[in-house]
């Protein structure tokens, strides 16, 4: 939303104004301390600081299941910073983050989830084309003490996916208080490759949450709905400022940000600098070198990071550059976010190999049409949610776009005129970006080939081409600003 319009509605005339009396009050109490506006600096929120933490816990790594399992969640309790107990939603008792499914191109998947959260939830599979009954549509839930079996065909491509609960406007407080996990997808392709494996390709799951509070209680403001729900420490799998003992060799790491809100530029703080090789939807075509990337919420990088010039000894940080472009509340801030300790010195090298797989580009003369996102938020302050896509907020009895099966389709998001980042995410399809003019203009290295999720940054508009397949049904596409989604940030398209 526009800052004069905040200033319109937070000045004396509010009280003439058609808003409902709740509006009224959060945008109140909006203004004073807890919402860190006193000194209005920007109308997408107030950066949240991060304690850095001492990097004295062990990295934990996510237990590996294949296709079939089970995930129960649960209110339970971990240990997420140090040994102070937090109370925590997990897929299994005691810790936060489920398993890491790991199953071959065509395996056929079997998870039973026994809902005793106490409250409804379900499980959306972020990134697998599979049946949209199979999807965790938002009011698809399963309800506290009921069973729910997902069976699916995997019939993609290799690639880190994830999943987490899609519960109609309570996604953000479930995957905030800890549910989330990985669900890898190995391919023969990718198996020729003989990329780093075992102890040598490591899951990184990046999330902030408010640890100064025991009972991870989620109760964003109205300010906190605008910048996302932004922690104070970064946990990667589950665990605030880890290290992690390596050797001084090439690191596969399987990168996501399951963070609500916080968009990362991730680096290393030697500066030292590492080949992007996979996105959101897989394998990049060829690998691509660079010093930092930006990794929005939703999103996930594989990458290979090369440490044979450490010592035993030495100790690199991945750690969050400042960036900008992304609004008032994010990227102002430099943070080390996980402790490699160099405990070993080997001579192995790693040679990455110049094609990694085979990636066919789509041209913008192949869509059939072009459907236009405006995602600014301009100008909808008066209403009582603030975060729309086209001026509609999500509505699961009104299909928004009807798509036909196989059809290419360019959609473009417009953020041209907003003032907070976007990442946008579609259910069901990858989709290649295309263009991006205004802001950053231009993709960065981990946008070229497929992916299911694009970062908006305020003053620029996106173009992703997306070739939809067969796989029929109605799926939701919004904002991974979790906080955004839950705010009405959703819409949904019918394949038929
Ligand atoms: Cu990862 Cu619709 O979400
Ligand atoms: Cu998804
Ligand atoms: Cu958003």
């Amino acid at each position: 939303m526009k800052r004069k319009e905040f200033l319109k509605l937070s000045g004396a005339g509010v009280g003439s104004l058609l808003i409902p009396a709740a509006v009224i009050s959060v945008i109140s109490s909006g203004c004073g301390k807890n919402s860190g506006m006193g000194n209005m600096g920007g109308m997408s929120g107030s950066p949240v600081n991060i304690n850095e933490g001492d990097f004295l816990q062990a990295l934990p790594i996510p237990a590996t299941v294949g296709a079939s399992g089970a995930l129960t969640p649960q209110a339970t309790s971990a240990t997420l910073k140090g040994s102070q107990v937090y109370n925590v939603f997990g897929y299994q008792s005691g810790s936060i983050l489920g398993p890491t499914f790991r199953v071959s191109k065509g395996a056929d998947v079997n998870i039973n989830v026994a809902n005793n959260l106490g409250e409804v939830s379900n499980v959306h599979w972020h990134g697998l084309h599979i049946p949209a009954a199979m999807d965790g549509y938002p009011t698809n839930l399963i309800n506290a003490g009921a069973s729910f079996k997902y069976n699916f065909t995997v019939r993609q491509r290799a690639g880190l996916n994830w999943y987490h609960p899609h519960t109609h406007m309570a996604t953000a407080r479930q995957v905030y208080k800890g549910l989330a996990g990985l669900f890898i997808v190995n391919d023969p392709e990718e198996a020729a490759l003989n990329l780093p494996a075992g102890e040598f390709e490591i899951p990184l799951v990046i999330q902030d949450k408010r640890l100064a509070d025991i009972s991870l209680s989620y109760n964003p403001t109205m300010m906190e709905i605008m910048s996302g729900y932004l922690g104070d420490s970064i946990l990667v799998n589950g665990k605030a400022s880890p290290f992690h003992e390596i050797k001084s060799q090439t690191y596969r790491l399987r990168i996501l940000n399951g963070s609500n809100a916080r968009i990362y530029n991730l680096a290393f703080n030697n500066n030292q600098s590492f080949t992007i090789i996979g996105n959101d939807g897989g394998l990049l075509k060829s690998p691509a070198s660079v010093t930092s990337i930006l990794l929005a919420p939703g999103e996930r990088l594989d990458i290979l990071a090369d440490f044979s010039a450490a010592l035993t000894g030495d100790e690199i940080f991945l750690v969050n550059k400042l960036f900008g472009g992304a609004g008032t509340a994010q990227g102002k801030q430099e943070f080390k976010i996980v402790k490699f300790k160099i405990t070993q010195k080997v001579n192995v090298t790693f040679a990455i190999p110049s094609v990694l797989s085979s990636v066919v580009s789509l041209t913008a003369a192949q869509a059939s049409r072009t459907r236009n996102f405006d995602i600014s938020n301009s100008g909808v302050m008066m209403q009582s949610r603030m975060h729309r896509i086209n001026d509609k907020v999500f509505d699961a009895n009104r299909i928004d776009e009807a798509v036909a099966a196989n059809a290419i389709e360019i959609w473009q998001f417009d953020n041209s005129k907003g003032e907070e980042p976007h990442p946008m995410h579609i259910h069901s399809i990858d989709f290649q970006v295309l263009q991006r003019s205004g802001g950053r203009n231009g993709l960065t290295a981990s946008e070229i080939g497929w992916k299911d999720t694009v970062l908006v940054m305020p003053g620029e508009i996106v173009k992703v081409i997306i070739p939809f397949e067969n796989n029929t049904g109605k799926f939701v596409f919004h904002c991974h600003n979790l906080e955004h989604e839950d705010d009405g940030m959703m819409l949904q398209y019918q394949l038929s």
